[in-house]
């Protein structure tokens, strides 16, 4: 599966496959400066030069990281991409000596298949709410939010 680092020149469709998602609620969006500037935490899974899907890992503390802007194109899902993209995080996770990761998601199942479980919101540290702020559904949370020890 052609999966791999994301390059500048893939950020603009980047930004549609989450935004698209983002304008139905199902994802926080992100502007092209925020990409631009984290570029070095997305992985991308390309197919004849389409970009199909994306996965971020957001390093948030000396042992915490996160697992966001995960997003498959409709077309492509249930085909094993997202797993992929994930594990590809968690490889890199393992190789910079991080020792939990968490996502914050609607669909808590996938990451469970994966060993992830579920934790209290509350229990996360108090900086990852910065992102939520521009969140859709704020406050109003039902995402779930889920730990992988690794
Ligand atoms: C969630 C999402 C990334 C999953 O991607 P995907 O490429 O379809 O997932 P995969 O094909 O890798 O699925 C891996 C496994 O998880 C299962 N799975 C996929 N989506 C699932 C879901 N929403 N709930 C439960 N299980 C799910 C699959 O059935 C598969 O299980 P299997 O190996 O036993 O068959 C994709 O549905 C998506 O982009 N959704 C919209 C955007 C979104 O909500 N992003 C936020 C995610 S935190």
């Amino acid at each position: 599966m052609k999966i791999r680092k994301a390059k500048i020149s893939d950020l603009k469709q980047v930004q549609k496959l989450i935004n698209d998602f983002a304008k139905r609620e199902q994802m926080i969006p992100r502007s092209l400066n925020e990409l631009y500037e984290t570029v070095r935490d997305f992985v991308i899974y390309e197919s004849d030069g389409q970009i199909c899907g994306v996965c971020a890992l957001h390093i948030m503390w000396e042992d915490l990281a996160e697992i966001r802007s995960l997003a498959v194109d409709k077309s492509h899902q249930k085909t094993g991409i997202g797993i992929n993209l994930v594990k590809r995080c968690l490889k890199e996770a393992k190789s910079l000596g991080l020792k939990k990761i968490f996502a914050l998601t609607y669909h808590p199942d996938f990451f469970r298949k994966m060993g992830f479980v579920d934790v209290d919101k509350a229990s996360l540290p108090q900086k990852i709410w910065g992102d939520c702020l521009r969140c859709p559904r704020f406050p109003e949370c039902d995402e779930n939010a889920v730990m992988l020890h690794l």
